[in-house]
């Protein structure tokens, strides 16, 4: 320590710097500016500067993070003492301001902190859950989006997301398919890049903008049985094909911070895997930021029975190249690193390598020049009523229309004069925001009740009901932490109540000429630490369904969920399903329009809906084996297809795609196929449709999935407008990481190609590849 604290002097003299005695620190940090002031350097050497003027035991802190679950009292000592480089969940800019003075004013080198938050769809103004985003197929929106949320979190001085969440999901069990973008790599990553570019505007530090920290790295979504947390095992080829493309994307769209996951990956830690942190994150995708890890992931590496004990869980995941540690209470690394290095567990230079990452992203964020926030401003931009239109704008995009028999949707406002809102979650306004939100307005954000009374005025009489209540068996892991501006779950009914709830829901059923169903899953059913083993319908709901069919008045359903359901006897027997996810702040203002026809619904399913959970893992992008064609044989029970395919989602009007027309029937080295793609709205009412292109290829070094997604385009029509869609297929489209060739290839041979409006889609032509053998790309684009 003392040792530093000389060599610290030593380069303030030999960068001019003023230093006159004991307590030599505190004079220097009050009479000269720090030579790594200098704004005229780049963020790389002015880190470098810094590094050198630290002593062990501030680079243990720097490299450390802590959730701020307590008073400003309790922090105010560590931030003094530097042992964290940044906190977590500090939402009130006066208490950041705070806490940021204490770093800037009363430690030895005046480090900034750096704010993070899981800024996931929002953050006072909610954006639909992730997965609804995803459902958009929309990614300029997306990322109108995140700018919008980046702006809210700036405002009150936060500086980094934990988000995007870029796990390829297959399996619906997994509670947090809720928080990405579904099962498919191309829609994935296509959602991850602007999502990074909404996050951080033009580059890291511009100005109303946030840090973005893809997560969780890698293989997250994999765990077996769907259960949060498990064991994850996936083949090289699974990974690099499907598991690392969004990352990558992400990474090239010049994420500043990637979050590595809990689990073990193939039986290493994420947050200890080498491997995955530096040979993959580094050296092949070109990573340059740091990587921290998930909420106690070093420590857990003990748990794990990975490391020692957390002495050893610090050292194994700094090397591996997990640069910060996320804790609850005071972080491993804090406590042990600087022993570590004395003891020679770790080598300074893999701890100054961590540091100096963070640095950076510290100086490029321009911490060191403008380390507080603006308190005054902070409320007016929480407030922009812009926010919020843009919120129901997302809203409106990301429902998709499951079912429409003969027109039952949309409504007609006025046609039906006592309107009945019934269902759960048909007037909670908590259930709209969904699982990963905080800092909302709860007052604010509409309820489909709400909705659909606003829209209809003076034109019906709307009422509404619960019918059943929603409620998990065991508490979510949010209702254990007291997370300042959260709301408190609703108290649960007893017996007597439920009974009399329903009969009252069916009183007003009856009573009314039409009723809108909500039908779904309570927001805290999925997410973190919300897995479920049964996909059905939760709780009183199918009988709350019959009943309401059994009144004999016009039933129209909306369903609400972070994940596809079973939804049983309401897929035969409902007219019409919009599904709805959790749309927001304006969520219920969104569903109102779009009911009543003022939006067509253009949304698809990012995912595949399956018919059962036992079909589980099933998604469109499979490999075809024995009997291809036979697929109705794979269950003797059901058949094997889903209930809806990937891509799918109904519009009020009706769409015609043609047949694709190609530039050329063959691509040869460094070449490309343009493909051209009729698309005509042959109905009366203007709407979207996603016009997708899927390429399979026929053979090669290894059995190629049935059909992947490699286009798409969200196309808006007028009633009997038409257009052309263009499309680029080039090299690094058809490429894949083969484990035979040991990296990436792209085949020769014949591929074929199908558009249309889903997975399903038949327009089809074929074109062949030729002129190769040649080396594939890698993730950045470089030949490898
Ligand atoms: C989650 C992360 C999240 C972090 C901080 C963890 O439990 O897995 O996704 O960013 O907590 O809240």
């Amino acid at each position: 320590m003392r040792k530093k604290m000389v060599a610290a002097s030593a380069l303030a003299l030999a960068a001019g710097a003023v230093v006159v005695g004991a307590p030599l620190a505190a004079r220097q940090a009050k009479t000269a500016a720090q030579p790594w002031m200098n704004t005229r350097m780049s963020a790389e050497q002015r880190a470098d500067l810094l590094l050198r003027a630290m002593t062990l035991e501030e680079k243990a802190g720097q490299v450390s993070q802590q959730f701020m679950f307590g008073a400003f009292e309790q922090f105010a000592p560590i931030v003094k003492g530097s042992k964290v480089g940044s906190l977590l969940f500090v939402t009130d800019p006066a208490v950041i301001n705070r806490l940021q003075r204490v770093a800037v004013e009363e430690t030895r080198l005046k480090v900034p902190l750096i704010f993070g938050y899981d800024v996931i769809h929002g953050f006072r103004t909610i954006f639909p859950v992730p997965i609804a985003n995803a459902a958009s197929w929309d990614p300029a929106g997306v990322e109108r989006a995140q700018a919008v949320a980046a702006a809210e979190a700036r405002a009150v001085g936060i500086h980094w997301a934990f988000a995007p969440m870029v796990d390829i999901a297959r399996d619906p069990r997994w509670g947090r398919i809720v928080e990405g973008a579904g099962e498919d790599p191309f829609l994935g990553s296509a959602m991850a890049r602007a999502q990074v570019k909404g996050f951080q505007g033009p580059a890291i530090g511009a100005p109303g903008h946030i840090v973005s920290g893809p997560k969780h790295f890698a293989g997250y979504a994999a765990a077996e049985g769907g259960r949060d947390y498990d064991s994850v095992y996936i083949s090289e080829p699974q990974l690099y094909n499907v598991i690392l493309p969004p990352f990558a994307a992400a990474v090239q769209a010049g994420a500043g911070n990637v979050m590595s996951a809990y689990m073990d990956l193939n039986d290493v830690p994420a947050v200890g895997n080498k491997w995955l942190l530096t040979d993959v994150l580094r050296d092949q995708m070109g990573f340059d930021g740091w990587v921290v890890s998930d909420a106690n992931g070093t420590k857990n590496q003990v748990i794990q029975h990975f490391a020692r004990d957390e002495a050893d869980a610090a050292v194994r995941s700094i090397d591996a190249g997990n640069d910060m540690e996320m804790s609850f209470g005071p972080a491993a690394s804090a406590e042990t690193l600087a022993a570590s290095v004395r003891a020679g567990k770790l080598k300074e230079a893999v701890l100054d390598r961590a540091v100096r990452r963070i640095l950076i992203g510290k100086f490029r964020m321009g911490l060191f020049e403008n380390p507080y926030v603006d308190e005054a401003q902070a409320k007016k931009t929480l407030a922009d009523p812009a926010h919020r239109a843009e919120a129901q704008a997302a809203a409106e995009r990301s429902f998709v229309l499951l079912k429409n028999e003969g027109g039952a949707l949309p409504l007609v406002a006025g046609a039906h004069k006592r309107v009945a809102v019934i269902g759960a979650m048909a007037n909670s306004k908590r259930d709209m925001l969904g699982p990963w939100a905080f800092q909302y307005d709860l007052p604010e954000t509409v309820t489909v009740f709400e909705g659909v009374r606003d829209r209809l005025g003076s034109a019906a009489t709307v009422e509404t009901a619960p019918g059943v209540q929603l409620k998990r068996d065991v508490p979510s892991m949010f209702e254990a932490i007291t997370i300042p501006g959260a709301a408190k779950p609703e108290p649960r009914w007893d017996a007597a109540r439920a009974a009399s709830e329903f009969d009252r829901a069916v009183a007003l059923a009856r009573r009314s000429d039409l009723i809108i169903l909500t039908l779904g899953e309570a927001e805290d059913m999925s997410g973190e630490g919300a897995s479920r083993s049964d996909l059905k319908l939760p709780g009183d709901q199918l009988r709350l369904f019959e009943a309401m069919l059994a009144t004999g008045k016009p039933v129209r359903v909306v369903t609400m969920s972070g994940r596809p359901l079973e939804l049983g006897a309401v897929i035969e027997r409902a007219p019409a399903i919009l599904h709805a996810w959790y749309g927001g702040t304006r969520g219920g203002t969104a569903i109102a329009r779009t009911l009543f026809g003022d939006v067509n619904p253009g949304g698809k399913l990012p995912v595949t809906w399956p018919r059962s959970v036992g079909q589980v893992p099933i998604y469109y992008a499979h490999n075809t084996t024995h009997a291809p064609k036979d697929q109705g044989k794979r269950y003797w029970d059901i058949p094997s297809t889903p209930q809806f395919p990937f891509g799918y989602g109904l519009s009020y009007t009706t769409f015609e795609i043609g047949a694709p027309v190609l530039d050329t029937a063959t691509m040869g080295a460094g070449g490309r196929v343009v493909v051209s793609v009729p698309v005509a709205n042959r109905g009366t009412r203007a709407g979207d449709e996603v016009v997708q292109l899927y390429v399979h290829q026929r053979s090669g070094r290894a059995s190629r999935p049935v059909r992947e997604l490699k286009g798409f385009e969200r196309v808006s029509l007028r009633a009997g407008e038409q257009r052309t869609a263009r499309f680029e297929l080039d090299e690094r489209s058809l490429q894949y990481w083969s484990s035979a060739a040991k990296g990436w290839v792209i085949d020769p041979g014949t591929f074929d190609l199908y558009v249309g409006a889903s997975s399903s889609a038949e327009a089809y032509a074929t074109f062949s590849v030729a002129g190769l053998p040649r080396p594939g790309v890698s993730w950045s684009g470089r030949k490898k």
